[in-house]
């Protein structure tokens, strides 16, 4: 198949086209190419034709969104949409990440595809309104939510508190925020085996488990070999930034239960790969 991936230089981008590349044949896009620029994504997917659109591309920075209201809902609804009219133009489907902040994070039990979202933040609202544009207008998606990523390529947690271990004796985080991290390459290796199933509609996929960002922190340094005692827990409101983050935001990856996929490993074992496959590059 022609698969056309956008933000192809972000962390689960780069894993898009690991995973990809040996079956099909990929169009990768970066930030070169815009998806909020809506004349030249109707242009180049005329062009191009491809079989299928993945859009892993979005404004990720919670916190600068809530400063950058209208540059969130650019990248982050108008994107989508830009390539959900693409895709309903040529009937073909669309892939298009959602994400975890979605919810308020009030429950005391994961979120599945059927509760109702509330989201809390701009980075939540904008991500949201993109996926109900894309429902809008695309029958043929896979709105793919996900949390708490980590992977080989890019900024993320794992890399941070890596980087702080070797500079700093302590490092404070946050225990009262709970969610499932995920290995953004099981994360494309999902993407892979839903997009041709045809079951178009909305799915959770995240790493089995939960842990909140200190036990996460934890996990990582003693997995690397530090002295994972370095980590201090905090509070959220210690912390203090721009946007709330959900205090409890565990996925149920109901939709695939009830599809018959195969459950998502646990993030332990997924986190323990990334360091056996080399950690950061
Ligand atoms: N990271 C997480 O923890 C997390 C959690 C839940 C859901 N998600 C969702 O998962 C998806 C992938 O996340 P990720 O962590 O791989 O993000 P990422 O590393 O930040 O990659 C996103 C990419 O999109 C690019 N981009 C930004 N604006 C664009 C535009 N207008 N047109 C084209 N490309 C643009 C970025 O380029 P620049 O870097 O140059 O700006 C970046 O390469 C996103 O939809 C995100 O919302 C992520």
């Amino acid at each position: 198949m022609k698969i056309l991936i956008t933000g192809a230089a972000g962390q689960l981008g780069h894993d898009l086209i690991t995973v990809l590349e040996p079956d099909h044949k990929l169009y990768p896009f970066d930030i070169d190419w815009d998806i909020t620029d809506t004349a030249q994504v109707q242009a180049d997917c005329a062009v191009i034709k491809p079989d299928i659109i993945i859009n892993s591309a979005a404004y990720t920075d919670v916190d600068g969104c809530e400063s950058n209201v209208d540059l969130a809902y650019r990248v982050n609804a108008i994107g989508p949409h830009n390539l959900a009219l693409a895709a309903c133009a040529s009937g073909i489907p669309l892939v298009s990440i959602g994400t975890d902040f979605v919810f308020d994070g009030t429950k005391a039990t994961p979120y599945d595809e059927f509760d109702i979202p509330n989201p809390q933040s701009v980075y939540g609202r904008s991500k949201l309104a993109g996926e109900n544009l894309i429902r809008e207008v695309c029958p043929r998606h896979y709105i793919i939510r996900t949390a708490w990523l980590y992977g080989q390529h890019g900024h993320n947690f794992v890399q941070t508190m890596l980087r702080l271990a070797g500079e700093k004796d302590t490092l404070t985080v946050v225990n009262d925020q709970i969610g499932s991290p995920t290995f953004s390459l099981d994360l494309a290796r999902r993407i892979k085996e839903l997009m041709v199933t045809g079951w178009h509609g909305t799915y959770h996929v995240t790493n089995a488990g939960e842990a909140s960002w200190y036990y996460f922190a934890k996990m990582i340094l003693r997995m690397a070999g530090f002295d994972a005692d370095k980590v201090k827990p905090m509070t959220s409101a210690e912390l203090e930034r721009p946007a709330p983050r959900p205090a409890y935001s565990v996925l149920a990856n109901y939709a695939c239960e009830l599809r018959g996929l195969e459950p998502m490993r646990p993030w332990q074992e997924a986190l323990a790969e990334y360091f056996a496959s080399g950690g950061a590059q």
